[in-house]
């Protein structure tokens, strides 16, 4: 007769034995800057070159968390910090499954991404600086959104009126008004395909 009782037969699965199966070490590829510096373009392309070099990548950006997980979130300081927990929290996730991920957030404070790579632990978390003078981002406004900023339409425009403290320390720093795309994608890629290897 069942007894219903299950006998575990093995350990829980780790984030080891999922590394294995996915032949890479996961790690948080955390890419921080102002809007229009580049981040997303950047992050949609190294995803791509990731997945071409037999990597297991997600991207983690405003168009899948911002949209859904943390719609009910605004732009106040206080809203931008909740974002940036609930992201540390979900990549996480993520890392303990194996999976890298490329998060792709403004992330305006030194703090914000202290907590972050507290959260993750520091040495799951590569801090990435995608970096192009404001002047620029505003020049480029691809959303036009810095149009709006200055006309006071947007209120607590990172930048504008709301602050940006560059990261003290980053292990990489990418000028996208100096490098083209592929440039910025190799210079990373080469940093960190070292790291990503799997070698246990
Ligand atoms: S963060 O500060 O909380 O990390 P996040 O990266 O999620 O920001 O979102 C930034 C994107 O939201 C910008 O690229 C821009 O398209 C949009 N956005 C809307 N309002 C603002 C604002 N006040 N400041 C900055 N970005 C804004």
């Amino acid at each position: 007769m069942e007894n219903h009782i299950h006998p575990i037969f093995d350990r829980l699965l780790t984030r080891q034995d999922r590394e294995q199966r996915l032949q890479q070490n996961s790690k948080v590829l955390w890419l921080t800057g102002l809007s229009g510096s580049g981040k997303s373009t950047i992050a949609e392309a190294l995803e791509r070159k990731l997945h071409n070099s037999g990597y297991f990548a997600q991207v983690l950006d405003g168009d899948n968390i911002r949209s859904g997980i943390n719609s009910n979130l605004g732009f106040s300081l206080e809203d931008r910090q909740e974002n940036i927990r609930r992201i540390a929290e979900i990549g996480k996730l993520y890392l303990n499954s194996g999976i890298i991920t490329i998060n792709s957030f403004i992330s305006p404070t030194v703090e914000i991404r202290n907590f972050a790579k507290e959260t993750i632990g520091a040495e799951n978390f590569i801090e990435i600086y995608i970096n192009a003078p404001i002047e620029v981002c505003e020049q480029r406004d691809v959303k036009g959104l810095y149009q709006k900023a200055r006309k006071g339409i947007i209120k607590g425009f990172t930048g504008i009126d709301s602050p940006y403290e560059p990261p003290i320390n980053p292990a990489i720093e990418i000028r996208t008004d100096q490098l083209s795309l592929e440039e910025s994608v190799e210079q990373i890629f080469n940093y960190i395909n070292p790291i990503l290897k799997y070698n246990k």
